[in-house]
């Protein structure tokens, strides 16, 4: 079974970020999948630096577009970004020296952090970004 289904529910009402979303959430299925399935230590890396990346660009794209727009909730939503990223890099550096392993405690955290923040802090800017025409 899936780990992480995307449902209409998540949409943000911009169409480049309900993108980017569908793009973490399918990285994440593949880090599962790779949990699930025992795959080399060198393949789970890879994935995890791929969320990684992923992650930073679209936080990049969602502050970019927050700065543009002079939007009031951008400090609180970058510190969400910022403490997000901080945990991945600490998981990356553990799984690399050993004293992490995958574990679907592990997914469910990256699972439950995403949905919960699309659904509690990036739908805080659909209403503004939709009234500045961005959808
Ligand atoms: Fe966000
Ligand atoms: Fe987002």
């Amino acid at each position: 079974m899936v780990l992480f289904q995307w449902k209409n529910d998540y949409s943000v009402n911009v169409r480049q970020f309900d993108n980017h979303h569908k793009k973490l959430i399918d990285l994440i299925n593949s880090l599962h999948d790779s949990m699930l399935t025992g795959k080399h230590q060198i393949v789970i890396g890879k994935i995890l630096k791929d969320l990684l990346d992923y992650t930073r660009y679209h936080f990049g794209e969602e502050e970019k577009l927050m700065i543009n727009h002079k939007f009031s909730g951008y400090a609180e939503h970058k510190s969400q970004h910022d403490k997000f990223v901080a945990k991945v890099c600490e998981c990356i550096q553990r799984y690399e020296s050993g004293a992490l392993t995958m574990t679907i405690d592990l997914m469910n955290f990256l699972r439950d952090w995403l949905k919960s923040h699309i659904l509690g802090t990036d739908k805080k800017y659909s209403e503004f970004f939709n009234s500045k025409n961005v959808a």
